[in-house]
């Protein structure tokens, strides 16, 4: 495909992901493993910070949210109740010429989209993964990668009202992986078989169910506008009837403009007590709450905000991806927002001096307590900032022969690329008000504050 100057495209980031450490094909020098993708030292970095800034916003910054963390493996019975062994397919056809499967909601024309060949009747092909607990391979042993995490806090419904004596409204929320054997993948780490979801279950007062989904609606539409996305490049889309999953009384997606098109990159949905009944009737134990106010048993409803933390990497690069005329040059640049951003500053040195060296390693050591610091000293100062300009690295702080006279260092912006010189004296506090409130109180052991020079 060819390369569109300026704008872009999934080929240009899946080559800034290589050639920078976003990243990797899985198994790579085996000649990869189709749809599944490997973080390398900066998208690791990246990834966290995307699920650091979710779990901020709905767990840490609320009341009436907790966490969970619940095992992949879980009772298979849980998959019948839940009713994914019967729902959770998609309908495959074969091309009868070159075999090729496709999904056949996906295609736009009855024929191949390879070679146009004829297409086979469409049969369902359930979603799951299979695998067996134990050393015997039959059907008693049967267990299921989880195609979501949400099942892990239906489960826990009793035990986190147990111990936590929440009320209603209150939302269980996890981050974790999810497997889903799709027939086709691709659009980079959009689709794909293996992949992380940030999901919370927000158990409601049937009859308040409307009100709670218009808040969850708006909350985490305003997530992705506070770190950073473009309100214009992000839109709200209520779903048809025909397309609901099993469980959903309505649903709306969070939709991005990703290079391919809008597509989905979080969906919210009114669950009702579809799931609670179901494990409450397959297990036998109760699942229901008693409301003070009407002192009668109750089954709550569940609004669900489920997010994919790749597919939020993926959209967050698309939105910070731009490329800018520098002198007689391009500049790539990703304006990731602070939160977001792998690497907060990059301490780069002008020389490998020993007494430059030792002093930039000083603020670097004194930075990294507080942020993600790269330390550099490798090519000229140009290609430096270049990096880390692809990296999206807000800040770049370069320490020079007159730093060692003066004390203070130079702090390039990323995004205007303007230049201050600051006191090493206010260098921690000048970062934090540009980075945003992290712990700045904290010194390392055996750190000191360091004097106004
Ligand atoms: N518990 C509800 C649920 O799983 P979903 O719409 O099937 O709902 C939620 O998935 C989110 O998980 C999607 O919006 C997407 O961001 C992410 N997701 C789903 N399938 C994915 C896949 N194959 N690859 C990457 N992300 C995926």
């Amino acid at each position: 495909m060819a390369e569109q100057p300026g704008k872009v495209t999934l080929e240009k980031l899946v080559s800034l992901s290589q050639r920078r450490g976003f990243i990797f094909q899985s198994s790579d020098i085996y000649g990869g493993m189709g749809s599944c993708w490997d973080y390398g030292p900066v998208g690791v970095e990246l990834k966290r910070n995307v699920k650091q800034a979710w779990w901020r916003a709905v767990v840490q910054e609320r009341d009436d949210v907790v966490g969970i963390d619940t095992s992949i493996l879980m009772h298979p019975q849980v998959w019948v109740a839940s009713g994914h062994v019967k729902e959770f397919a998609d309908p495959l056809v074969e091309c009868k010429s070159c075999h090729q499967r496709w999904r056949a909601d996906h295609l736009t024309e009855p024929k191949c989209p390879s070679c146009g060949g004829e297409l086979t009747e469409p049969r369902m092909f359930n979603l799951m993964f299979k695998t067996f607990m134990g050393p015997v391979e039959d059907a008693a042993n049967i267990a299921y990668l989880r195609p979501e995490t949400a099942q892990g806090m239906f489960v826990n419904f009793a035990n986190v009202l147990n111990t936590t004596r929440k009320r209603l409204p209150f939302g269980i929320a996890q981050q974790g992986k999810s497997f889903r054997n799709e027939i086709t993948t691709g659009n980079f780490i959009f689709r794909s078989r293996e992949f992380e979801q940030m999901e919370l279950e927000f158990f409601v007062k049937p009859g308040t169910d409307v009100e709670w989904f218009e808040h969850w609606r708006e909350q985490r539409f305003n997530w992705y506008v506070r770190h950073g996305i473009k309100k214009e490049n992000l839109r709200l889309r209520d779903h048809e009837k025909k397309e609901l999953a099993h469980y959903a009384i309505c649903c709306s997606d969070v939709e991005y403009l990703f290079p391919m098109g809008w597509s989905e990159l979080e969906g919210i949905a009114d669950r009702g007590s579809y799931d609670l009944t179901q494990h409450s009737k397959a297990s036998g134990k109760s699942l229901s709450y008693f409301d003070d106010e009407t002192k009668e048993q109750i089954v709550p409803y569940v609004i669900e905000p489920s997010a994919g933390v790749d597919r939020s990497v993926l959209a967050f690069m698309c939105d910070a991806y731009d490329e800018e005329p520098d002198k007689d040059e391009i500049r790539v640049v990703l304006h990731f927002h602070p939160d977001i951003a792998p690497i907060k500053i990059a301490v780069l040195p002008l020389s490998r001096k020993e007494n430059l060296v030792q002093f930039a390693r000083k603020v670097h050591a004194d930075l990294r307590s507080c942020w993600t610091v790269q330390y550099d000293d490798t090519q000229s100062i140009g290609r430096r900032y270049r990096r880390q300009d692809e990296l999206g690295t807000p800040f770049c702080i370069t320490v020079d022969f007159q730093s060692l006279e003066d004390n203070r260092v130079t702090i390039r912006d990323r995004d205007s690329m303007n230049q201050i010189r600051v006191p090493v004296a206010v260098l921690r506090d000048t970062m934090t008000k540009k980075l945003g409130g992290e712990n700045i109180l904290v010194l390392p052991e055996g750190g000191e504050v360091w004097k106004q020079g």
